[in-house]
């Protein structure tokens, strides 16, 4: 269960994304990176950023803890800048963020930095899985942190659901921007990886991350929150039954690479 805090003040903002998350200090004291509800891609990023993240935690993938993090609206009042004040305005509630890793950097392989193979190979699967299109050169969203590579930024991931019309068609795609992943070059063990995966995750798995979001989160698409979770976990269970597909066409794109 993901453990609930309270923003107790706002430190900084993050201006690398678009989505202005922001570092603030809570009740705990703790330092957490908090991604807004009231950014412009809307709740179901943070639906993403949860479901995405806690299945990367199910692998075996190292995540920063997520938690739900309480804003309330005397938050950031006295902001000078605009833009967050009505960021934070429009964010009244529960939002979602993760632990703040300190002294972390960007995995950055023009720099030098290398991936395991068997994380590499895991990631891959990982995001082709999530359809997640955010580990791209560019655009890395890969924290190491004490020797180790953290993954954040799932917010893009199972876009499908930004259009439910059209998920049918996602649930067996090859993912062919599996090209652009920046772990790919490491990625040699993509079917020892699909058949980790297959260990790890199944129904009672995915719904019970699924039963985390909350439900006013969960958008108009669907009658119910109830509703919505069962269209997740329908289309994931088929995502998992199409395991085969993508991991293919991971391994095809990655023989193109190297
Ligand atoms: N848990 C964290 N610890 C340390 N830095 C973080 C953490 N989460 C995000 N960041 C930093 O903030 C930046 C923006 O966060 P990210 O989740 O990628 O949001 P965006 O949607 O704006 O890209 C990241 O590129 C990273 O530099
Ligand atoms: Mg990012």
């Amino acid at each position: 269960m993901l453990r609930t805090i309270r923003a107790t003040q706002y430190v900084t903002p993050l201006r690398e994304g678009g989505s202005l998350p922001a570092i603030i200090e809570a009740d705990d004291l703790g330092l957490y990176v908090v991604k807004f509800r009231g950014a412009g891609q809307g709740p179901l990023a943070l639906v993403a950023e949860l479901v995405a993240g806690e299945i990367g935690r199910a692998l075996g993938l190292d995540i920063p803890e997520l938690v739900f993090a309480q804003v309330d609206p005397a938050l950031g009042r006295n902001e000078p800048d605009q833009e967050i004040r009505d960021l934070l305005r429009a964010s009244a509630g529960l939002n979602l963020a993760l632990d703040y890793l300190p002294g972390s950097s960007m995995f950055d392989p023009a720099a030098g930095d290398k991936a395991d193979p068997r994380i590499a190979s895991l990631a891959v699967w990982f995001d082709a899985f999530t359809l997640n299109v955010d580990r791209t050169a560019r655009n890395a969203n890969l924290l190491n942190w004490h020797r180790q590579l953290y993954f954040i930024d799932h917010g893009a991931a199972l876009y499908f659901h930004h259009n439910w019309p059209d998920a049918d068609r996602l649930a067996e795609s090859p993912f062919a921007d599996v090209r652009h992943h920046i772990l790919l070059p490491w990625a040699s063990g993509l079917d020892e990886a699909a058949a980790h995966a297959a260990s790890r995750l199944n129904a009672e798995v995915l719904t019970n991350i699924l039963a985390q979001v909350p439900d006013e989160w969960l958008q108009s698409a669907h009658a119910s929150p109830t509703e919505a979770r069962a269209a997740y976990l329908d289309l994931l269970i088929r995502r998992l039954n199409a395991s085969p597909i993508f991991t293919q066409e991971a391994i095809r794109a990655r023989a193109h690479l190297i």
